[in-house]
């Protein structure tokens, strides 16, 4: 089957099954084309608890997959690449968390989505970079752990006046963006702007003009007047910032910015997964029931 022939029967196969095919925004630009819908990590999850169809093909990484079983019990969660991790969510494990709770018992546990299904479990809430500084503001408490990123902990911290403690995972392809990159890119642009994702480090923080989620990015790129971005965040965002904004440019600041995690879903494997019904991401039942009180605490937050 050539390309195209791939798309058709996906498309066929999936009102068959009625399966709902919703794809991150780093995930290849082919895939985001043949998906129902778009978004980052807290809309995508929002649409999987919403959406009435019996399937959901959820192309991207494992915790997002996790994320939507959570949330959406009565139904079938696939995730084309059962390989697809993320290296920050691998990070942290429940045991280590407990064992960061058991040093500091009065703080409240704020949990990243980019977390494994036992890690929210020994959570308290979640966050994503979309919602993270309200989530935080919300919490009637003086101290907070952190968890996993590093990066995003630091941008919350620096937003709400409460005791913070970090754990030290983040991510590995928003964590070697260069400052000397970004200045580069800066200078060689002086009328751009520059958008990050608080995933980024602090240094890199500091020189952005606006930090948001993916989806704030699209937002952010739509609504303001300037006419190049610079983008701190990972390439496939690309793909809906220059269909949506074909007047614009966009510019990478480095070529290192790739999640190769993101990138591993092919239209094969998507079609794969339909014929196949599998893989399946299941919770047990215990872990999801506790998992999910901290992701709805978190979904009650406004946006
Ligand atoms: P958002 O989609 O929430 O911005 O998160 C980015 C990310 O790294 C997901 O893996
Ligand atoms: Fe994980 Fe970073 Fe890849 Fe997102 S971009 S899936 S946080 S490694």
């Amino acid at each position: 089957m050539n390309q195209e022939e791939i798309k058709q029967e996906i498309k066929r196969l999936a009102r068959e099954r009625n399966a709902l095919i919703l794809a991150h925004n780093y995930q290849r630009d082919e895939v985001q084309e043949i998906a129902d819908t778009t978004g980052d990590s807290l809309g995508l999850s929002m649409e999987a608890a919403r959406t009435d169809r019996e399937v959901i093909v959820f192309c991207g990484v494992h915790f997002m997959a996790e994320s939507a079983a959570i949330l959406a019990p009565d139904k079938i969660v696939l995730l084309p690449r059962a390989d697809a991790g993320c290296p920050m969510a691998d990070m942290v494990t429940a045991e280590g968390l407990k064992d960061l709770k058991a040093k500091h018992p009065e703080a409240v546990v704020v949990t990243y989505v980019n977390s494994s299904a036992a890690v929210k479990a020994e959570s308290d809430i979640c966050c994503t970079s979309s919602n993270a500084v309200n989530v935080a503001r919300s919490i009637d408490a003086d101290e907070l752990l952190l968890v996993p990123d590093r990066n995003l902990g630091r941008y919350i911290a620096k937003h709400i006046d409460k005791k913070c403690h970090f754990w030290e995972g983040y991510c590995p392809t928003h964590d070697r963006l260069k400052v000397e990159e970004v200045k580069r890119a800066l200078e060689e642009n002086p009328d751009a702007v520059f958008m990050a994702h608080p995933e980024c480090t602090p240094e890199i923080l500091a020189l952005a003009h606006h930090i948001c989620s993916t989806s704030g990015m699209y937002e952010y790129a739509r609504t303001n007047p300037a006419k190049n971005f610079i983008v701190g965040t990972e390439m496939g965002i690309l793909y809906r910032l220059r269909k949506e904004n074909p007047d614009k440019e966009f510019i990478l600041p480095s070529v290192s910015l790739i999640c190769p995690n993101m990138k591993l879903t092919s239209l094969e494997d998507i079609l794969h997964s339909l014929q196949n019904m599998s893989p399946e991401i299941t919770v047990e039942p215990d872990i999801r029931a506790r998992a999910k009180q901290a992701l709805d605490r978190m979904l009650a937050v406004p946006r």
